[in-house]
């Protein structure tokens, strides 16, 4: 029985992963690495030394840096996307996922954040969306990021469910395997995912009804 939803938050909660791909197209303008959607895509849900360790990989610069400029540049794009991430206001919301939320908490479902994102409390209090959830789960506390099941394991112990009694909701590809890989129903935002168990073009399509009538 379906008692409980994880959350991702770039791309699912705000769109931020624009703001993400705006701040590390400036840092693979700086070292070098050609920017494309595939590369954009990759990156969605990998934490921020990976995402970098990607860039650099992509244009063949993984053994350029030393860790200090590594760690250098990964501040630089964070401090970037604090900028933009300093805009955002509960309208930034994407469409449909404050009444999915409502619906949620009046139907007494738990609702955890399973984020890859350090920034995530910082950008749901910005939405004004905290309190909605029960559990969230420190990305700092874990060994391995997305497509590793671990985060959405911790999601569902953060809100003393088991794993099958949990749905995560992804817009990227890492996530749907980690949600996959965790034993739960994988929901996907966007037609273009894979082996996600159910797919919405984006989230105004997203409702308790719509997930109900297709589990069934
Ligand atoms: C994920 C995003 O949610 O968080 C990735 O999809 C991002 O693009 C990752 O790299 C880590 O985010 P942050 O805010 O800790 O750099
Ligand atoms: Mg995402």
């Amino acid at each position: 029985d379906l008692k409980g939803f994880a959350f991702d938050l770039d791309g699912v909660i705000a769109d931020t992963a624009r703001f993400h791909g705006q701040a590390w197209n400036e840092v693979a303008k700086k070292v070098g690495t050609e920017w494309t959607d595939e590369l954009a895509n990759n990156l969605k849900g990998v934490s921020r030394m990976d995402s970098l360790e990607l860039i650099l990989k992509a244009g063949g610069h993984e053994n350029d840096y030393s860790q200090a400029e590594k760690e250098a540049l990964a501040e630089e794009k964070n401090n970037n996307y604090l900028k933009l991430v300093d805009t955002l206001t509960p309208a930034d919301i994407l469409p449909g996922i404050k009444n999915f939320l409502d619906k949620l908490k009046a139907k007494n479902y738990k609702i955890a954040l399973a984020s890859a994102s350090k920034n995530a409390p910082k950008i749901l209090k910005q939405l004004q969306l905290t309190d909605y959830f029960e559990g969230i789960v420190n990305p700092a506390d874990l060994k391995k990021g997305k497509p590793d099941p671990e985060i959405y394991l911790e999601a569902a112990k953060s809100i003393g469910l088991k794993p099958d009694q949990v749905a995560g909701i992804e817009d990227a590809q890492a996530g749907i395997a980690a949600i996959n890989a965790a034993g739960e129903l994988s929901i996907g935002i966007g037609e273009s995912l894979k082996n996600a168990d159910i797919k919405f073009a984006d989230t105004s399509e997203m409702t308790l009804e719509a997930i109900k009538e297709r589990m069934a």
